[in-house]
């Protein structure tokens, strides 16, 4: 018998409310956008994972080098009882850790935690049949507000993987790593992965592919629209773009109006117009240089201890202690 079970932080009713309070407030704002985590339907998780097996996106398989690479390492360094994983997605890395983690000896449990109910069940099922013996206690809820009820011994190591960090906003980051600190206690541990920054070029592209991936996932927004709240967008109305932000060095995708188009949205009580031209920015994914990580992790009270990227320089993978002595800078 498998070991598993789940704690639900929302209902579908709540879910649809936030859905509804985040499209009332980014489509009536005079530069329009919707927040990233939306896209994530089960069709939007699907092609999610198509994308990280696209040519141009790079960055999954940069991070999995790394953890491959690393994992022994880690496992060694943090001793982990606890693998606690935000934004689980694909198990496939995790995979890396908990054979890693379970040969160092020390592992009983992992506490996966995911906006998508099916995702995490399915994930918290396949885990709990091959690794007999640990315990999964999934967790659905949004990382970056049900983190006070992690369960598990300590010490817990905390993943945070896939550069999913960069598409929080600069402010909503650093509320983010205080909330994981917040909850973790000294000498506990974080594993972060982060998206650096590079030519322009390579950026761009991973985030607008040939075979038009990424295009399809980011008009995923519009049918989760029309679906949770009866909107009638047309999706293919709205053109995909990737564009990189060199001041805030984030890419920025974005859904342009191909045409001026009035759309219903029933479900948040309004009625939007677009402009021709005019675009909805869907997601930011910031992309860090080291000491910035360094510098971030030290404002919420980690201290770096270990620093590695695959062989080409292009993704981060930091290792990071709760540190009471790390205190705040002004
Ligand atoms: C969720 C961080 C893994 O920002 O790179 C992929 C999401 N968006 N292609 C990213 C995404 C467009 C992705 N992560």
């Amino acid at each position: 018998m498998s070991d598993v079970d789940l704690d639900v932080h929302h209902s579908t009713e709540d879910v649809t409310e936030a859905l509804r309070e985040d499209v009332r407030e980014g489509l009536s704002a005079a530069q329009k956008w919707l927040p990233s985590k939306w896209f994530y339907d089960a069709r939007g998780s699907e092609l999610f994972e198509q994308i990280t097996a696209l040519p141009e996106y790079y960055p999954t398989r940069a991070e999995r080098e790394v953890l491959a690479r690393e994992a022994g390492q880690i496992a060694a360094v943090t001793g982990a009882r606890t693998l606690v994983e935000l934004g689980s997605g694909s198990s496939e890395k995790t995979r890396l850790l908990l054979d890693a983690l379970g040969d160092a000896g020390a592992l009983e449990a992992f506490v996966p935690l995911d906006v998508s109910a099916s995702a995490l069940a399915e994930a918290a099922e396949a885990i709990a049949g091959d690794y007999p013996g640990l315990a999964v206690h999934g967790v659905v809820g949004d990382f970056t507000e049900h983190l006070g009820l992690l369960p598990g011994e300590r010490p817990r190591l905390v993943v945070f993987l896939g550069g999913t960090i960069g598409n929080l906003a600069p402010l909503e980051r650093a509320k983010f790593l205080r909330s994981v600190r917040d909850v973790l206690s000294e000498g506990e541990w974080l594993l972060l992965g982060t998206d650096l920054v590079k030519d322009p070029d390579t950026l761009v592209r991973a985030y607008d592919d040939a075979a038009g991936v990424t295009a399809a996932f980011n008009r995923n927004v519009l049918h989760v629209l029309n679906q949770r709240l009866g909107a009638d967008f047309d999706p293919e109305a709205f053109e995909h773009e990737s564009y990189w932000d060199s001041g805030n060095e984030w890419i920025e995708m974005r859904l342009r109006a191909r045409e001026a188009a009035t759309v219903r949205i029933p479900g948040a009580g309004m009625e939007v117009s677009f402009a021709a031209g005019e675009h909805v920015r869907t997601e930011i994914s910031a992309k860090f240089r080291p000491e910035g990580v360094r510098d971030e992790l030290a404002d919420a009270g980690f201290a770096l201890k270990r620093w590695w990227t695959d062989a080409e320089g292009r993704f981060g993978v930091s290792l990071s202690r709760a540190q009471t002595g790390a205190e705040p800078r002004p």
